[in-house]
């Protein structure tokens, strides 16, 4: 930013997409200083600002704006995070992929990694829907990993599930670009033939990490000038928790009054309806949370009662918002489920939320999950960075 210190952090970050800086809150713990966020939608910076309280660092432009970007950013930051728009990767953006009217600012941000020239980000950590895997028979994230190696990238991919941090189910898959200014010995990397067996080991290692659809891409496309690398990652450890530490069921939340409780227990399924009463004869206590979905013409209320909460949505329409489901005493009662609940959701329990619930659910649907970041950072990042620093490839 303008104005930064000569003696200045060098472990420095952009965040692309910064949404409402959940990312940020994942690497801000280790050390990590942002120095550029951008973002154009003004109702995510508000949420920003009132965490972060950055005024200068959030750029609010469209990232096709490469001039004006580039020129914001400051000295050579040594990671750049994108977590670019989602919605042309699933069905409610119609498949329509990469050339997509939102997920092709995905190119928007290559383009400006790409002017950067000199000052391009040693690092690059990009954050998906595991979609971008299938979309468009995985062409996609083919072209995207091309992109990225024509820049100078070795890359590394795997997918991360939330769930193993918090109950929410999240599966996202990630990308990381190493750039090939960067000599890791901690990186296995595919073009050296010494090494092509352990390259493949470790890709096949763990199915959770590159499950077939990746490992299958990984092993197929060709890098123009860089290749895969792997960094010998385990997947993260199986956290315990119980729903009930995250999701409030004290009698003062707002649990919806009889007519539209009914409505709702009239529209689980038969097999969840038949558990609902089961437990309420047996009075024992049971919390879910479930979504309503069209299901061949009639609205159905879909329901999980395995301890974790599905992917939180943006709350576009009502069927996209998570809704809260608790049996006790006998009693069958339902709410939607609160901003502060997405928070617990997310990892940021003591994120600073606006009154306004609405703008608070688009911030935290459409955001990552922060302990999931934080541990890409220690797993991942940082070994990088301090390995760097120690090479005197910093600054
Ligand atoms: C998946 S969200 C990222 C959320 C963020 N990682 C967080 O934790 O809150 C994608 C973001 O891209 C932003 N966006 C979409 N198109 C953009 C563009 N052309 N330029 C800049 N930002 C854009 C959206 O406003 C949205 O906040």
């Amino acid at each position: 930013m303008p104005g930064r210190e000569e003696n200045a952090s060098t472990r420095t970050f952009c965040e692309f997409f910064a949404g409402i800086g959940l990312v940020r809150s994942g690497l801000e713990p280790s050390g990590w200083d942002c120095t550029y966020a951008n973002d154009i939608d003004p109702k995510k910076r508000e949420i920003y600002e009132r965490n972060f309280g950055d005024h200068d660092a959030y750029d609010e432009r469209d990232v096709w704006n490469t001039e004006e970007v580039v020129s914001r950013i400051e000295d050579r930051p040594f990671l750049a995070t994108a977590s670019f728009p989602c919605i042309d990767l699933s069905l409610a953006g119609n498949w329509r992929g990469l050339e997509g009217a939102h997920s092709s600012s995905f190119f928007g941000f290559t383009q400006v990694v790409e002017a950067l020239g000199e000052q391009r980000p040693r690092l690059i950590l990009i954050e998906n829907v595991t979609g971008f895997l299938t979309s468009r028979k995985g062409n996609d994230f083919r072209n995207a990993a091309k992109e990225l190696a024509r820049l100078g990238y070795w890359l590394d991919a795997f997918v991360i599930n939330a769930k193993s941090f918090v109950p929410q189910s999240r599966p996202r898959v990630f990308i990381v670009g190493v750039h090939e200014s960067i000599e890791s010995e901690q990186l296995v990397r595919q073009a050296d033939c010494s090494v092509w067996d352990r390259w493949l080991m470790e890709l096949d290692r763990y199915p959770s990490l590159r499950p077939s659809s990746l490992s299958e891409i990984m092993r197929t496309t060709e890098l123009p000038g860089t290749g895969w690398v792997a960094t010998p990652i385990k997947p993260p450890e199986q956290k315990s928790y119980k729903l009930s530490n995250f999701v409030d069921t004290d009698d003062s939340q707002d649990w919806w009054e009889e007519e539209a409780r009914d409505k709702h227990f009239n529209m689980l399924s038969d097999l969840h309806r038949k558990v609902v009463e089961d437990h309420m004869a047996a009075r024992v206590e049971m919390l879910g949370t479930g979504y309503r979905r069209k299901r061949n013409g009639s609205t159905k209320l879909e329901v999980r009662f395995d301890g974790v909460a599905g992917c939180l949505r943006t709350p576009r329409g009502g069927s996209a918002r998570q809704i809260v489901v608790h049996i006790k005493d006998g009693q069958f009662r339902v709410r939607w489920m609160s901003p502060r609940e997405y928070a617990r959701l997310q990892g940021v329990s003591r994120f600073r939320l606006l009154e306004n619930d609405r703008q608070m659910l688009f911030g935290f649907g459409d955001a990552v999950c922060v302990p999931v970041i934080s541990w890409i950072d220690k797993c991942v990042l940082s070994p990088l960075y301090e390995e760097c620093s120690n090479a005197n490839l910093v600054g």
